[in-house]
């Protein structure tokens, strides 16, 4: 695809044929993916599927082995990760990252000293260039900690709040960065269902209040039915389905290979045959891992 094409189709994000491998394993196979501002798109798969990776791509945190990836226009293949997150990705992560020991405050403040407009000798020397952005800064955080209805836990250390509060804290520190795009790696992980349905409210909120684009991975099918305007689905590197979450959770490809139907049903249900209600997965789709419990 040409410059000019790239520009006109896709305004927020752009990749095409994306590839690593580790060793002799294919983890993402000629990935490509566009994003118009303001979607949110799921990106799901079994177990090992390659999301993870492909995430890793996005954000310069793994090096591709080839292809290519444009962020509002810009080619960013190959950036260092802090500079891709300084153009406006931000992300979450599958394993709960945040400095457990500061306060849920200074978490969302020192995510947002990434973008501070001072340098090194206005921080040393307290110039008023600094102490202005530092109110600035602390104003902001506050505002993103109302956000997520944090404010009340803003002096406790973040490692004292429960599971649940600390998903949300990473999504309060990650939205600080001011990012426009969003990367969520499993952001309903441990948590119930009530507070999977707060999840869901809080990332539409993200969309429509905020404005910031969202690409999600959740095993979490029903709330990536309920939420994603399209779905991408991987299966051994490579992706074996997109479209609308009804087309893909229509696709027999999907089904056989991530929730969990055998393939003669759903050829009988294309064909007309016999229609069957969608089967709930066979098995648990991955197994919670333990820090991922209350
Ligand atoms: N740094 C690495 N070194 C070696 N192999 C890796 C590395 N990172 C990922 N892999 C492998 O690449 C494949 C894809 O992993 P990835 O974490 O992207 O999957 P995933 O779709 O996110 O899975 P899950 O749903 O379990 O989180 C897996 O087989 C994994 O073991
Ligand atoms: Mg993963």
């Amino acid at each position: 695809m040409t410059d000019a094409a790239i520009r006109k189709e896709f305004d927020l994000f752009f990749c095409e044929k994306l590839a690593k491998s580790f060793g002799g394993l294919r983890a993402v196979d000629g990935f490509d993916l566009e994003l118009r501002a303001g979607e949110i798109v799921g990106l799901i798969g079994p177990n090992g599927a390659g999301k993870t990776t492909v995430f890793n791509l996005i954000t310069g945190l793994e090096r591709t082995d080839s292809g290519q990836a444009y962020f509002e226009r810009r080619y960013i293949t190959g950036l260092p990760a802090h500079r891709i997150a300084h153009l406006g990705i931000a992300r979450t992560f599958q394993n709960i990252r945040l400095l457990g020991q500061l306060s849920v405050l200074d978490n969302v403040k020192v995510a947002y000293h990434c973008h501070a407009r001072y340098g090194l000798v206005a921080a040393a020397l307290r110039l008023p260039s600094f102490r202005r952005a530092e109110r600035d800064i602390a104003r902001k955080s506050m505002a993103f900690l109302e956000f997520l209805g944090l404010e009340g836990e803003a002096g406790k250390p973040a490692g004292s709040l429960p599971y649940g509060r600390r998903r949300r804290l990473e999504l309060a520190r990650a939205l600080a960065t001011e990012a426009k795009l969003l990367l969520l790696d499993e952001p309903a992980a441990g948590l119930n269902e009530t507070e999977t349905a707060e999840l869901t409210a809080v990332i539409r909120r993200i969309r429509s209040e905020l404005g910031v684009t969202v690409l999600l991975i959740e095993h979490d099918m029903k709330m990536v039915m309920g939420l994603c305007d399209r779905l991408v689905v991987l299966n051994f590197g490579r992706t074996i389905a997109r479209g609308t979450p009804a087309e893909v959770g229509a696709d027999p490809e999907v089904i056989e290979a991530y929730l969990g139907r055998p393939k003669e049903e759903c050829v009988k249900q294309a064909d007309g045959a016999e229609t069957a209600e969608p089967a709930p997965p066979k098995q648990p789709l991955r197994p919670r891992r333990l820090d991922e419990r209350r």
